[in-house]
């Protein structure tokens, strides 16, 4: 491993405005040292909820829509009746960056559980109160130094398994699957973790999806065992529309390791680098593919900020 650098993808700038953000608990607005649910609720209780990250640029949440509809599928799958619509949870966050004062630079995590259960058992019928509704807001820069050294991933024993066990498109308040895979990372030395899918192939890392560059190719896993990332399609979308060839498809870590570029795509960090997997250096360190991207993204995202401002109602 290179010198020690040791970050994650979600690091932020320092901001002390964080110190006194406001959070929406089921309908109060209250200073982040009060804001709290009950320990009889079923994501503390069990990790039984789902979640969103957005992202706030000029007063509007880039590709809200795709979030909302992911985040409506989930829920339908789990049987969590939300009892509103994405106007209602628009409402929300709109209300929680006005407390705030936020209008760009600003990162949610929108948090939905089943709700508080009146015994402290998993039966999802114990959950009488109808779903928590949290969003924590915050001034949210990702660090520089992602940019400049890259993330370091090493490849770890856990792996993001079939649909029939925990489908890994569940944005699920249980992340015990990827923290299991973060530490084992960790303890190898590394920043973050290289998952693999059951076969093998190279899958996703435990917070990101994971693309690689070669000779000018951008692949990344099929999207069978990752997160449907909002970024990842993304990513992909932009390739087809500009003559970038692209590829969803089986890989080995043999094709990682001698790629020219690798990166990670995530709503937090856009597009984070890869410097190292397993020890070993990714390309030259240049990113020609990577930064096109980059600004491509940029571009996409400027586009639908405009694109729902000429919209509202
Ligand atoms: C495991 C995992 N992979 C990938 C992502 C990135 O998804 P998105 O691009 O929608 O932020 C996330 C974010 O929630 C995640 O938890």
């Amino acid at each position: 491993m290179s010198e020690n650098h040791s970050h994650s993808t979600h690091d932020a700038q320092a901001d002390a405005r964080n110190d006194n953000i406001k959070i929406w608990v089921n309908g109060d607005l209250v200073h982040k040292d009060e804001a709290k649910i009950s320990v009889y609720d079923s994501g503390f209780m069990l990790g039984d909820g789902m979640w969103e990250g957005m992202r706030l640029y000029d007063g509007e949440w880039a590709f809200f829509d795709e979030h909302m509809d992911r985040m409506f599928n989930s829920l339908k799958t789990v049987s969590i009746d939300l009892g509103m619509t994405p106007a209602d949870v628009r409402d929300i966050l709109d209300k929680t960056a006005a407390a705030n004062g936020m209008t760009s630079d600003a990162h949610v995590r929108l948090m939905i559980t089943r709700g508080k259960k009146s015994k402290p058992f998993q039966h999802p019928g114990l959950s009488k109160w109808g779903p928590t509704v949290v969003a924590i807001m915050e001034h949210s820069k990702p660090a520089e130094s992602l940019q400049g050294q890259g993330i370091r991933l090493a490849t770890v024993p856990q792996v993001r398994g079939l649909p029939m066990s925990q489908d890994a498109k569940y944005n699920s308040h249980s992340k015990l699957n990827c923290v299991i895979a973060c530490l084992q990372a960790e303890q190898a030395g590394a920043d973050e973790a290289l998952m693999l899918d059951p076969h093998g192939f190279v899958n996703t890392t435990n917070a990101c999806n994971f693309f690689i560059v070669r000779r000018g190719e951008v692949w990344t896993s099929t999207g069978d065992y990752c997160m449907n990332g909002v970024t990842r399609q993304k990513v992909i979308d932009l390739c087809r529309a500009n003559g970038i060839p692209v590829h969803e498809k089986n890989y080995s870590l043999y094709e990682a390791y001698g790629a020219d570029e690798a990166f990670l795509s995530g709503t937090f960090g856009a597009q984070t680098p890869v410097a190292e997997i397993d020890g070993k250096s990714i390309g030259t360190g240049d990113r020609p593919v990577m930064m096109r991207i980059r600004a491509l993204y940029k571009e996409l995202v400027a586009a639908d900020v405009a694109k729902q401002k000429a919209t509202r109602p």
